[in-house]
């Protein structure tokens, strides 16, 4: 997978990718990332890429023609499964969502800065529009290293063991079961009898009752959520 990512600050946004499991997936070359600065394809010798809403209005708004050129030449050289733009004003992004763009060939990450981009962007070339929580950050690129890390984990070949990413959290709509290592007993404290029992259809059926009851007390929604899909 290709990830293109335009931002006004590329430089905050590269070192997750010089790390663990994405500088893997880099190295595996199961990913290439791209980082394109909107400063390089800015109006004027000032680097000028941003102007003063329309309309009035406190903050500043990414202007369409740096963005626009970016894009363009992008276009030129590929097809883009997907354009994304990280924004709070957008769906809350989910498991569904990375699993979804984790089967893509190439896709192109905007992140905005200020009050964000002009609003013709979004509706000429952004395919997706995606806020990681009900938050907001002072800029896309955090939101976008999140994105990236969720996707690229799940793409084969990224992770290990393979079987690891399939009992995550949220892969169901179920948080995931607790966990446990060596020592069994620490201070006093014991690990559950069941899992030292060996009986694995049992330890299976306690981690799906640890995993509802875990998801009924800090996330009913979720089981809500796929109560509805189910019906
Ligand atoms: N940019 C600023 N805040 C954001 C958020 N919560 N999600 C995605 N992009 C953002």
């Amino acid at each position: 997978m290709r990830i293109d990512i335009i931002s006004v600050s590329p430089e905050l946004i590269k070192s997750p990718f010089e790390h663990s499991i994405l500088k893997r997936a880099i190295d595996k070359k199961i990913t290439e990332i791209h980082f394109h600065n909107l400063r390089d394809y800015a109006l004027n010798r000032y680097g000028k890429i941003d102007d003063y809403q329309f309309g009035g209005g406190a903050g500043m708004v990414l202007m369409i023609e740096p963005i626009d050129k970016c894009l363009s030449e992008l276009f030129a050289e590929r097809v883009y499964d997907e354009v994304i733009y990280m924004t709070p004003d957008a769906p809350t992004l989910n498991q569904q969502t990375a699993n979804q763009l984790s089967s893509c060939q190439n896709i192109i990450i905007i992140t905005g800065h200020y009050k964000g981009i002009d609003q013709r962007i979004r509706d000429k070339f952004v395919t997706k529009e995606i806020s990681i929580g009900d938050y907001v950050l002072s800029g896309g690129e955090l939101a976008a290293a999140v994105l990236c890390d969720a996707v690229i984990r799940l793409i084969p070949g990224v992770l290990g063991d393979e079987t690891s990413a399939l009992t995550d959290s949220f892969q169901d709509n179920l948080l995931a079961p607790p966990v446990f290592t060596r020592p069994a007993e620490y201070k006093g404290m014991k690990v559950p009898d069941i899992l030292l029992s060996g009986n694995f259809p049992k330890i299976d059926e306690w981690r799906h009752e640890q995993a509802i009851e875990r998801t009924k007390r800090i996330r009913p929604d979720l089981l809500n959520k796929e109560r509805n899909r189910e019906g």
